[in-house]
Parts: C-alpha cells; sequence; structure tokens
C-alpha cells in the first residue's frame, strides 16, 4: 500500500466529492466465477450494477449468475480465456452491445502459485510455488499472460468506450506479493509488481478523460481454498467505494482492502 490511508482513507471522504450511484453501472468482472471475483460481483449485483462475469470456467460462471438473479440484480456470462487478445476483445464488444456500456472493468482472473501441499494444483487456478531456476518456462508464460497480459488486453479494449463517455472506473487486483519478492512466486510476484505499473501508468493517460486506474489487495491471504484467511468479501468494500467515484479523485493507487476496512471501523469507532 502507498500511504493510501493518509490521502483517501474513509476519514477524508467528505472532502472528496460528490459520489455517483453503483445503480445501473455495468461491470465486467474477470474471473467471476470463484473466490474474490464472485465476492466482487456479488457486492456490485447488490448496489444495481449490471455485471458481466468472464470466467474461462461456464459451470463456476454460471453459478454466480444464479446468485445474482435472487438480488434482483441484472448480470450476463461471458466464457472465454481473458489473457488472448481475440477473446478480450469480444468481451468488451459484447458487454457494449449487449449490456450497452461498460463502466468498470475488474481485472481479478489470475492464477495463484501455493506451496506443494496435497498434489491438487489445476493451472487454470493455482501453480506449484517453485524457485526461479526450477520454474518450468511454460509455467512462467501463463502466470504471466493470466496476470498480466489478460489486465493489459482488457484495459487496452474497454478503454475506448470508456474515453467515448468520458468515464471509467478500472480495478486491477494486486497482492502484497506486488510490492516484495516472495520466495517460489517469482512470476506471480513480477506479474503483480507489473499490474501496479501498468495500473500507475494508465491512471496518468486517463487522468483528463474522466477515468481511473487503481490496483487493490486483500492486505492477507484470503481463503478461497479452505485453507484459511481473510473472507473474500474483505475487498468489497474498496471496490465499491472506487466504482461510486464521480470525477476520480483517487487513481493511480494501490491500496490494501484489509486497511482501508480498518480504518472504516476507527472511524465508526470515533463517531
Ligand atoms: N486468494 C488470495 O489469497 C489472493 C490474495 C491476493 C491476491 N489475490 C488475487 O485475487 C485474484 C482472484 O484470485 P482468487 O483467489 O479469487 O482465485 P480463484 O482461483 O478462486 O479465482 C480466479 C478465477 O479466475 C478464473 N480464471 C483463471 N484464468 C482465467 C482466464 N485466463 N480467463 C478468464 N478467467 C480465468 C478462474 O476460473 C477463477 O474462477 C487473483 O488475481 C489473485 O492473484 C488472491
Amino acid at each position: 500500500m502507498e500511504g493510501m490511508g493518509r490521502q483517501a482513507g474513509p476519514a477524508n471522504r467528505e472532502a472528496l466529492g460528490k459520489e455517483m450511484k453503483i445503480a445501473g453501472q455495468v461491470a465486467v468482472v474477470t474471473g467471476g466465477g470463484s473466490g474474490l471475483g464472485r465476492a466482487m460481483a456479488l457486492g456490485l449485483a447488490r448496489e444495481g450494477a449490471k455485471v458481466l462475469i468472464a470466467d474461462v470456467r461456464e459451470a463456476e460462471g454460471k453459478k454466480v449468475l444464479a446468485e445474482i438473479q435472487p438480488l434482483g440484480g441484472a448480470g450476463e456470462l461471458f466464457v472465454g480465456d481473458v489473457s488472448k487478445e481475440k477473446t478480450a476483445k469480444e468481451l468488451v464488444d459484447f458487454c457494449v452491445g449487449r449490456l450497452k456500456g461498460l463502466d468498470i472493468l475488474i481485472n481479478n482472473a489470475g492464477l495463484r502459485m501455493e506451496e506443494h501441499e496435497d498434489g491438487v494444483y489445476e493451472n487454470w487456478r493455482c501453480l506449484r510455488m517453485r524457485p526461479a531456476h526450477e520454474l518450468p518456462v511454460e509455467e512462467w508464460d501463463l502466470v504471466l499472460n493470466v496476470n498480466l497480459r489478460a489486465v493489459f488486453l482488457c484495459t487496452h479494449f474497454a478503454l475506448s468506450p470508456m474515453i467515448q463517455r468520458r468515464r471509467g472506473t478500472i480495478i486491477s487486483i494486486s497482492s502484497n506479493a506486488g510490492s516484495r519478492g516472495v520466495p517460489g512466486k517469482s512470476a506471480y510476484c513480477a506479474s503483480k509488481h507489473a499490474v501496479e505499473g501498468l495500473m500507475k501508468t494508465v491512471a496518468e493517460e486517463m487522468r483528463d478523460h474522466g477515468i481511473s486506474a487503481n490496483a487493490i489487495h486483500p492486505g492477507s491471504r484470503v481463503n478461497v481454498d479452505g485453507r484459511g484467511g481473510l473472507s473474500p468479501d474483505v475487498v468489497v468494500p474498496l471496490v465499491l467505494f472506487l466504482c461510486s467515484q464521480d470525477n476520480p479523485t483517487i487513481t493511480g493507487k494501490t491500496i490494501s482492502a484489509k486497511d482501508w476496512n480498518e480504518r472504516k471501523e476507527e472511524e465508526q469507532v470515533k463517531d
């Protein structure tokens, strides 16, 4: 985190000006079929956003779509691998055609790297940690393709409709590993460092277009696989806040959701 609380913690929210409603905004959540992506998709739908879930796994995407409907929300599913240029373009075209816009892009789809404990490792979701000299080159490529190339591709194609409408929110999911080295996770760390640099650059490029670009991370391990950690919902309040910025003040930052939530609690205690 880069001093985010000091600049834009909840205590400063009043100074940030008018907030935009999330209801009616169109959001794409890549990797929306599980974990953090599912939590963000449901959080946005609860606020009345129209949510397009983009996931390589159709069955998982359908389950989340079924959860959105009882919330009274509108949702759609796009099945595909967003690290492919053609697919990323089709995703944005599908969104603009079917949902009539694209206001929010959440670049969440990602491959994790974990200790090899149980032998169950599926390369669409999680790769085994190993030192750089032992990491197969194809696994490096796989992680960089999903965790970085896909973020670039989706951002690249989403920017045109956002620029046309002079508004947009881009949020990319990073990690603590975006600012430090973690033995065994060279590809993951490199991808998350790069994603943070990409968001900072896009933020500068889009400053006069009403479009924000930030990286956020949970702040600690999230329990997406029964191995303990924070709830995937940890990121939702921060995502909702960033998506409700009108004329965005917060852009080009990397923000820890855990820190954000803790400051909110501190603020409530003071009240
Ligand atoms: N779980 C954690 O502790 C943690 C911590 C920090 C950051 N993150 C980041 O959060 C993001 C989500 O991770 P998660 O833990 O919820 O993982 P997850 O595996 O539960 O969810 C990732 C989703 O992305 C989808 N996906 C993978 N490759 C894809 C592709 N090429 N195209 C489209 N969809 C694809 C998967 O099908 C899956 O539904 C990742 O970027 C991850 O690096 C996770």
